[in-house]
């Protein structure tokens, strides 16, 4: 029997939101109707699917959204979903709606639902969107360029009032299991200590390195510290060691938890083009008829991989990492 012909594509956003978003959806709206597909836009990731939050999208629709962030399909996270039940009715409710592919934008945790529904027969297709870059097998999700900027300008900001006042300033940047954004824009900021989930860190070697500095005549100092990075009874790090510093090294010390401020806002270029080249990618694979995967960068080229191989895994900064190397070798202190 003839495969079905793909007619109409549905696309969600899932997860936490991350600028570049709508670039993708953009991307995938436009290319998809280029092909001479219908595109159906799915509110509020799989809680907009369950509820059959289900548009019609033209061409119209993404005018003036690639410079805008957060998402215009909205996302939300799903309960429901995690379910058999839930993941049945989803599929259903796809087949219903006509719905021939999906492309899922999100984390690895929106991929493992695309994947209960590839088994349920629904052709997805997912594009890394998170502002972490924490998913495995891809050089680089939407979002975290912007993120990077972003704590980037914030850390040199911080400079300012940190050699004014010859003060210790630290700064929590996101990144729930992976220091990515710390490392990135801790080494673009000049940050003189900067401390990753990944790695952990003992206390005193953070203490000898401000001191190290203030016996040079550099009594002021910038900490970058992951949020990951948490005592086991969950007590942030950035709130134990800004008292902490300023007992050990006798040094006035201030801190600043950067949020949600990352994750918003006008996308960088980078981001708009990286979301638009995963948007058009996914859709042609889509169009080509290879389901189950995952958009990537991988060497600086866009390709794909199975979703399974992304989903549940995770992409975390190494020990070898070359700039993390490269930024011990110039004495910056990862605490270890
Ligand atoms: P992210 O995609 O950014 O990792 P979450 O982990 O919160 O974000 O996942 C987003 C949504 O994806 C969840 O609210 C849920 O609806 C769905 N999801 C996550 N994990 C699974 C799973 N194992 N099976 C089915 N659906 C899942
Ligand atoms: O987008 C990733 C992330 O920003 C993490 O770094 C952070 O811990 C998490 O999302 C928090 O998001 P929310 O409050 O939306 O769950």
């Amino acid at each position: 029997m003839a495969e079905k012909q793909i007619k109409t594509i549905g696309v969600l956003t899932s997860g936490g939101d991350a600028p570049g978003m709508n670039a993708a959806i953009r991307a995938v709206v436009r290319r998809g109707l280029s092909s001479g597909l219908n595109v159906k836009g799915i509110y509020k990731g799989y809680n907009g699917l369950l509820n059959e939050e289900i548009v019609d999208m033209t061409a119209r629709d993404v005018s003036d959204t690639i410079e805008r962030g957060g998402t215009i399909l909205y996302t939300a996270r799903c309960a429901e979903f995690r379910t058999p039940e839930g993941q049945q009715r989803g599929a259903e409710i796809c087949k219903k709606h006509g719905i021939d592919g999906l492309v899922v934008i999100g984390g690895d945790g929106s991929f493992a639902g695309a994947q209960k529904l590839a088994n349920l027969g629904i052709n997805a297709v997912g594009i890394p969107g998170t502002i972490d870059l924490d998913i495995a097998c891809t050089d680089y999700t939407i979002g975290f360029d912007t993120a990077v900027n972003i704590a980037t300008d914030a850390i040199d900001r911080l400079h300012s009032t940190a050699c004014s006042h010859k003060r210790v300033m630290l700064v929590e940047v996101m990144g729930h299991r992976a220091g990515w954004i710390a490392l990135h824009a801790g080494m673009a900021g000049g940050a003189d200590v900067i401390l990753l989930p990944e790695l952990g860190f003992d206390e005193q070697k953070v203490y000898d390195a401000i001191l190290g500095r203030a016996h040079k005549g550099k009594p002021h100092s910038i900490v970058v510290i992951a949020e990951g990075l948490k005592f086991p009874d969950k007590t942030r790090v950035i709130d134990y060691l800004t008292e902490k510093i300023e007992e050990k090294t006798g040094i006035e010390t201030r801190k600043t938890v950067l949020g949600y401020i990352q994750r918003g806002g006008t996308p960088s270029p980078y981001d708009r083009n990286l979301a638009t080249r995963f948007g058009g990618y996914a859709t042609e694979l889509i169009a080509n008829k290879q389901y189950g995967r995952m958009v990537c960068m991988q060497k600086g080229r866009i390709s794909s991989i199975p979703l399974k191989e992304a989903s549940g895994k995770l992409k975390l900064v190494t020990p070898d990492n070359d700039l993390l190397v490269q930024g011990k070798r110039m004495g910056v202190s990862f605490g270890i």
